[in-house]
């Protein structure tokens, strides 16, 4: 056994009965200490678990140590030294691997005296978050978290080993470099040895996987780190991690089984559970027309249900106006969800909720209509609805005594889909019919062919739809070339999704420089533009480019489905907050005036959140 006193035999995870009337030592952090007068327990804590040890000043060699340990204070760091023993019958704790045993200590050595943690560090915290980010290194000692990043850990070396055997090669790319166009703002970094130039972090590695495929790589994966300047949520962070894959002479068809034995060899080597392949794919327009979503999760009904043939002559304005084709021959839609049996469930006040959600995604109201006992409709709305109108909607959505119906109605059908996929959302988790995080069977699925482009009203141009790299499908690729029919061109491109995760998104590849051309000139952008931001690109693309597709797996969002956790910040060793802070830290922070003046940059507005 070494002699020093800082190294340990065994872990705290370890020990059990077949440890018996060994001399053993260990390390860690003192969970909790009782003393019971002449006996002094301590709940010793390192990764791998706990171990209960005890001082006793009766035994020879025990009294020095005894004295020390009432020295001991919570998340000090031990070193201890004893005999594993078996704990005294009913004293035996059959829910902890070391449950049966203890350490009698007879050397006891305090390595490191901690102050008063701001919280206890317990599995079951009752603190606010930002005390647990500021703190985000005790908060990491819990047992939970530390469970979260050995999964993503286990996660990734799956990944990194199936990849590998199907001869994928990982290569890193640089973070220093340009923007690429993933649909968010860059976080720019200056260039002190070129003043007044920049370097964008990557939004992924997108161009550079590609330029990888021209180079002949073949099978390229890297887990990147990718940096998005937006808005945040529970599943969205400034710095997040991919599992970006790319692949040369491949179509969806030989393309998506290797990501799906990926996952099915992560869901059964974690979590024990066996996934039923292939999964399956629902082309985008169902996924909206039926879910109100490119995410749908599809464990539960509550489908919305298109009404404007119902409501094509209707009297009342809301509708009328919605299904009137606009100047641009655009139409709206009028779309409801039905809520089967429970329309006494929902309070005025209820409702007047879910109608602010709506309204949070755009719908200027949310009309509803409840069946009564004597079969007619109640609604604000029901004095315009005609017999026929009645009749249809009842027919239409197989109406009975106590359903509620939930309408929104607007030009856009952007509006409608995104209100009532929210809306479908809320109500589902009101009434208990999504399953909870980590329970139930898990729904995967590919969404596919969703559109190349989307036309952004207020702006007046095309956006891409993924990113500008996207292949249209080839039986749309005479149209896309001739600029016509841009809003009905499909894009080769797919998104897995569980239980209405995007978990990830990819598609095929423009490979052709005159039809990438094409899209830049699509997207707006002149070909000053084009060669300024892409002329690099453009250029490579002319040197014998290989059909190419590829697709990104978020880790976090993966990685906290696979824990059973809802926000991706319970994955992250180091997350950031909803404004893009770092308590722990204090980043973003100020630089130093001579460090500016180095950089050739003058600060001319003040950030509003100091
Ligand atoms: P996309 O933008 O769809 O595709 O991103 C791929 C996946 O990354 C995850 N993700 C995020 N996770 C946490 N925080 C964020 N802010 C965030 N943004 C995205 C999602 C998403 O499905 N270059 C393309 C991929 C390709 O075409 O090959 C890309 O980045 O799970
Ligand atoms: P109003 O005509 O504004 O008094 O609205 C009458 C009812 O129609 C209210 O219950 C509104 O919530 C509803 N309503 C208004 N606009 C819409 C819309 N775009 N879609 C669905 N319902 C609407």
């Amino acid at each position: 056994m070494s002699k020093k006193r800082t190294v340990r035999s065994h872990t705290c995870g370890q020990l059990n009965a077949a440890h018996l009337g060994q001399t053993i030592t260990l390390c860690g952090w003192v969970a909790k200490r009782r003393d019971h007068g002449g006996l002094i327990f301590i709940d010793l804590r390192d990764r791998y678990g706990l171990t209960q040890i005890v001082f006793d000043p009766a035994l020879a060699g025990g009294d020095l140590a005894h004295d020390l340990a009432g020295r001991i204070r919570s998340e000090y760091v031990i070193w201890c030294q004893g005999q594993v023993r078996q704990r005294p019958s009913g004293m035996t704790n059959s829910k902890m691997p070391t449950g049966d045993i203890e350490v009698v200590c007879t050397d006891l050595e305090i390595l490191s005296e901690s102050k008063t943690p701001p919280f206890p560090i317990e599995e079951d915290l009752d603190v606010a978050e930002p005390v647990r980010l500021k703190y985000r290194y005790l908060d990491l000692r819990r047992p939970i978290l530390q469970k979260n990043l050995l999964m993503r850990h286990r996660m990734l070396s799956i990944v990194r080993n199936h990849l590998d055997q199907n001869q994928f090669i990982e290569v890193e790319t640089p973070i220093l470099y340009k923007s690429t166009p993933e649909g968010a703002r860059d976080f720019i970094v200056p260039s002190r040895l070129n003043l007044g130039s920049f370097y964008a972090l990557p939004q992924s590695p997108q161009t550079l996987k590609q330029l990888l495929m021209i180079s002949g790589m073949d099978r390229y994966y890297q887990v990147a780190r990718c940096f998005r300047d937006e808005d945040l949520r529970a599943d969205r962070q400034p710095e997040f991690s991919q599992i970006d894959i790319e692949v040369s002479f491949l179509d969806e068809e030989a393309f998506f089984p290797i990501l799906e034995s990926m996952i099915a060899k992560l869901w059964r080597e974690t979590l024990g559970q066996e996934i039923t392949l292939p999964f399956p794919r629902m082309p985008y327009s169902e996924a909206m027309n039926r879910f109100g979503s490119d995410k749908p999760d599809v464990r539960f009904g509550l489908e919305l249900v298109d009404l404007s043939g119902v409501f094509e002559k209707s009297e009342f304005q809301v509708f009328r106006s919605a299904l009137t084709p606009s100047s641009q021959n655009r139409k709206g839609s009028v779309r409801g969800i039905v809520v089967p049996a429970q329309a006494e469930r929902f309070s005025r006040k209820d409702l007047d909720d879910l109608q602010s959600h709506a309204s949070s995604f755009g719908a200027k109201g949310l009309l509803w209509i409840k069946v009564q006992a004597n079969g007619e409709l109640q609604s604000p709305a029901a004095k315009f609805f005609s017999e026929s109108e009645k009749k249809s909607l009842a027919d239409t959505l197989h109406l009975k005594q106590g359903d509620l119906v939930l309408i929104v109605a607007d030009t856009r059908n952007k509006v409608v889909f995104d209100s009532l996929g929210a809306l479908r959302l809320q109500l589902g988790s009101k009434l208990g019919m999504i399953p909870k995080v980590g329970e139930g069977k898990p729904a995967f699925l590919w969404v596919v062919n969703f559109p190349l482009l989307e036309f952004d009203d207020k702006e007046g141009r095309y956006y891409a739809c993924h990113h500008p790299f996207t292949s249209p499908r080839p039986e749309f690729f005479e149209d896309f070339v001739a600029g016509r029919n841009l809003d009905q061109i499909q894009a080769s491109a797919y998104d897995m999704v569980l239980n209405g995760v995007e978990i990830g998104g990819g598609s095929l590849r423009i490979y052709r420089p005159d039809v990438q051309a094409a899209m830049f000139k699509i997207l707006g952008l002149s070909p000053d533009e084009a060669k300024e931001k892409f002329g690099f690109f453009l250029e490579a693309l002319q040197y014998g480019t290989p059909p190419h597709g590829g697709i990104a797996f978020g880790v976090d969002r993966l990685a906290a489905l696979l824990c059973g956790v809802g926000p991706i910040r319970d994955v992250m060793a180091f997350p950031k907050t909803q404004k893009g802070h770092c308590l722990m830290s204090e980043t973003p922070s100020h630089v130093s005036p001579e460090q500016l003046v180095e950089l050739g940059i003058s600060v001319t507005r003040k950030s509003e959140v100091e």
